[in-house]
């Protein structure tokens, strides 16, 4: 894997405002990887495919279906895609998450959450199946610290009420238990199915 390539890709994000996963989740992830033998991910809001070629980079046996409803984005992660070489590892998928069908075949060790905050309960509802037993979904952005001071307004209070609103959904699923790390990215979510749940 070609640091330099990544640095480059991350100045850029952060250039042209693209928020896009911090250092400490990267590395929180990678660790994450190697522990629960995280092979198969899902990851719905892909932006330029920046955390999803950082987490292929992981080990060349990751394979990542990553799901983007912007064009124009996930046109451009298909190029950074393919820059890096990882064609074989990440398959884009330019669709809204909310009403893309997926292969119910498929099924994931990962499910990562870091698209439109105000929808985490129906990415959760939706995509939980394609959970394996054992497999977790973590959800970004619990602490919504990417939102700007100068946002300070109604957009934020909505965003803050429906993040709150998922860590309310989250915490009174019986069938999972949830742990959060909220000094983690823009705070994370980890949740796993309770064993009585799982086979
Ligand atoms: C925070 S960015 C993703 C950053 C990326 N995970 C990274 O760290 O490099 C969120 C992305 O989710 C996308 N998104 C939001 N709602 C979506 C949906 N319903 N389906 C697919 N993508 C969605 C947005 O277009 C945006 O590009």
């Amino acid at each position: 894997m070609d640091f330099e390539k990544i640095i480059e890709l991350k100045e850029n994000a952060i250039k042209t405002y693209i928020p896009i996963i911090r250092d400490d989740l990267i590395k929180f992830l990678k660790e994450y990887f190697v522990k629960n033998n995280v092979k198969k991910v899902l990851e719905i809001g892909s932006a330029i495919g920046y955390s999803s070629i950082v987490m292929a980079s992981f080990s060349s046996d990751i394979h990542i279906d990553t799901i983007e409803r912007d064009s124009i984005l996930a046109l451009n992660a298909i190029s950074n895609i393919k820059d890096f070489g990882l064609e074989n590892q990440i398959n884009l998928i330019n669709a809204d998450a909310l009403t893309l069908e997926l292969d119910t075949n498929n099924k994931y060790d990962l499910i990562f959450i870091d698209a439109s905050k105000t929808k985490y309960i129906d990415f959760f509802n939706k995509y939980k199946t394609y959970l394996n037993n054992n497999g977790s979904i973590i959800s970004d952005n619990m602490n919504l610290h990417d939102v700007t001071n100068m946002e300070f307004s109604k957009r934020k209070q909505r965003l803050r009420k429906k993040i709150n609103e998922y860590i309310a959904f989250l915490n009174n699923l019986t069938s999972y238990k949830t742990t959060y790390m909220l000094n983690i990215g823009d705070g994370i979510a980890i949740s796993v199915l309770n064993d009585e749940f799982n086979n």
